[in-house]
């Protein structure tokens, strides 16, 4: 079965993309930061507060793995650290997944998270120099695992139909 699997940094658009990629094309969306909190019982900020950034890796490549091996088409939204934790950068590479990368400049990130931070662990305590100088280091570092995707689409400057549109032409 066919997954298609939306990554890229907080604040590139993943989810609110992949719910408009589901209405037009009728495959149904899954997103991961969802189902762990389902399934953990709490928010993601409460995962971390109460177990740690290491269970939550752990939690989340455990249902990624799960997610990929459903027998259902699915539109698959990862968080924005996915990639870049125990290997999950290898899945993306599967025979039957079109993973693709959202690709999203230093500005368009800081710009879209600065009023839109507290449910994101990482950066919730963070002033706007703080956030901006972190986003721009954590971007370089994750380049690498979030460049392991079969395809990039390009967000910066472009609405969220358009860029269902640019992703319905890379997957054609
Ligand atoms: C994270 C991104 C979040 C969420 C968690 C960790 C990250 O998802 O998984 O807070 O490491 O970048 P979004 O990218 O949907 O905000």
């Amino acid at each position: 079965m066919k997954k298609i699997v939306l990554l890229g940094y907080m604040g590139c658009g993943k989810s609110t993309i992949a719910q408009n990629l589901s209405k037009i094309t009728n495959i149904p969306f899954l997103d991961l930061d969802k189902i762990i909190e389902e399934r953990a019982k709490m928010s993601i900020n409460e995962i971390f507060e109460k177990h740690g950034e290491i269970y939550f890796r752990k939690l989340e490549h455990e249902i990624f793995v799960e997610l990929l091996q459903s027998d259902e088409n699915n539109i698959i939204g990862l968080g924005g650290g996915t990639p870049c934790y125990a290997n999950n950068h290898e899945l993306l590479k599967g025979e039957n997944v079109d993973s693709i990368y959202l690709k999203a400049s230093i500005d368009t990130l800081y710009n879209r998270l600065v009023y839109n931070k507290s449910k994101r662990p990482l950066i919730a305590n963070m002033n706007e120099e703080e956030m901006r100088e972190f986003i721009a280091k954590h971007l370089f570092d994750r380049s690498f695992y979030y460049n392991q995707a079969k395809h990039k689409v390009v967000v910066d400057d472009r609405s969220v139909e358009e860029t269902v549109q640019d992703i319905i032409q890379v997957l054609t």
